[in-house]
């Protein structure tokens, strides 16, 4: 196991009704403003909830903040922050919005190009706006970890950053939320989630025991709940445990001491920036490619996986890894995902060599666990994936 250090000052205030508990969370004599997206928090009550807990507190309301948001919407609440003098920042969403508000919190006294903070993947450590979180969907776990995705719509590019300024002070997860969420929101949601135990988890044994059973149990719990949950989003124990997995899957514990992978995340942002695609239908794409073309640096732990989460029996490694990707896309196709890039936008062709270009340009040559997702490998995956 790999040395650690596990630091994250998220309160979580997790159940049914906890909406109200916003009134005791919001520092008193905040001047808040409150961030949202594209008016899904008028459709299911969500908004009346949050307006009643804060009841008294001074609040400007800033909504928009698109799906993958975007840094010229982002910069226009950061001039709103600065102008009025507000100091206090709630997310009302999913993880566009409070990754919205991690960059609005880091940018309002940013000195210089607010968009260094993406082009420098900066970490940001200190002088951030405090901020809390009303989830509205459970996917990303942004609601408990300090990281960040940003899109410059200028540009079509999707960045991500981060850093320990970047926690939530605090994050409300009401299970109840998931109820007027649509079908597509819901299979993202699974999908988003498995992958991130996925990418770090599936990378080479490390001797973390314990890290390892809890991202198969994260992995348990999703294929056993994720096609039942899509189906039955009011049945509230089907909803908590989706959503604690969520949160779980990102919320710093399981990559402590173990190597990582992320190179699915890295080429699926690029598919999301290209064409406008889920971020969680891009992990789909992308992931079972991955896996097979990274087979011989991955199959100790395929098998591991194949074993424990999908009960393969049997005794060769390498069969039992295959299987285990078998099983990987088959329940991807359970979960309502296309698999096919093509399926997803008639431009793909030249895809790979864009998405190479691009990293190279970066100096992204040496992604995954060990560097081992070279500009050769990305091109053989995404081709894979067409
Ligand atoms: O914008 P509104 O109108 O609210 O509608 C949203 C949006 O269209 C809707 N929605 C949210 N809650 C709802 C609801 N509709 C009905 N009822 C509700 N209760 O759902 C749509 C998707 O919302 P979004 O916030 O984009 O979804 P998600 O939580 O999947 O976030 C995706 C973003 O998070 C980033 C992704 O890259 C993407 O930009 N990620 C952030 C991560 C992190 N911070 O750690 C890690 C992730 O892997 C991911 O990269």
């Amino acid at each position: 196991m790999n040395n650690f250090e596990l630091y994250n000052p998220t309160r979580l205030v997790f159940g049914e009704g906890q909406i109200a508990k916003l009134k005791d969370l919001v520092p008193k004599q905040a001047r808040v403003i409150m961030v949202y997206g594209g008016g899904s928090i008028f459709k299911n009550g969500i908004y009346e909830q949050v307006k009643a807990a804060l009841e008294g507190f001074t609040v400007t309301e800033f909504g928009g903040i698109e799906a993958n948001p975007h840094y010229e919407t982002l910069m226009k609440a950061v001039e709103l922050i600065r102008s009025e003098k507000l100091d206090f920042i709630l997310a009302v969403g999913g993880g566009s919005v409070i990754d919205g508000a991690k960059f609005i919190s880091a940018a309002v006294h940013f000195e210089g190009d607010t968009k260094e903070i993406l082009y420098k993947r900066m970490s940001i450590r200190e002088n951030a706006v405090p901020f809390g979180s009303v989830l509205t969907i459970p996917a990303t776990g942004s609601e408990m970890n300090s990281g960040s995705v940003v899109t410059i719509a200028a540009t079509q590019e999707k960045l991500p950053f981060g850093g320990p300024a970047l926690f939530p002070v605090f994050s409300i997860c009401d299970p109840k939320v998931i109820i007027s969420l649509p079908k597509r929101q819901l299979q993202n949601g699974v999908v988003d989630a498995f992958t991130h135990v996925m990418e770090q988890y599936l990378t080479y044994p490390a001797d973390a025991y314990l890290q390892d059973r809890f991202s198969e149990g994260i992995l348990q719990t999703l294929v056993e709940i994720g096609p039942k949950v899509v189906e039955q989003p009011d049945n509230y124990t089907l909803a908590a445990n989706f959503m604690w997995s969520c949160t779980m899957a990102l919320n710093g514990l399981i990559q402590k001491g173990v190597p990582t992978d992320w190179a699915t995340h890295m080429i699926g942002h690029e598919l999301t920036a290209l064409y406008g695609i889920d971020h969680a239908r891009t992990l789909a794409i992308i992931a079972p490619n991955l896996y097979k073309v990274l087979f011989s640096a991955k199959k100790e732990k395929l098998a591991q996986y194949g074993r424990r989460v999908w009960n393969i029996q049997g005794d060769d490694t390498e069969t039992i890894a295959r299987e285990a990707i078998r099983k990987t896309e088959e329940f991807l196709d359970i979960m309502g995902m296309d698999r096919k890039l093509a399926n997803h936008t008639p431009d793909y062709a030249q895809t790979a060599d864009i998405i190479v270009k691009r990293f190279e340009a970066r100096g992204w040559v040496k992604l995954g666990e060990n560097g081992i997702v070279t500009p050769d490998k990305v091109k053989e995956i995404v081709e894979l994936s067409y």
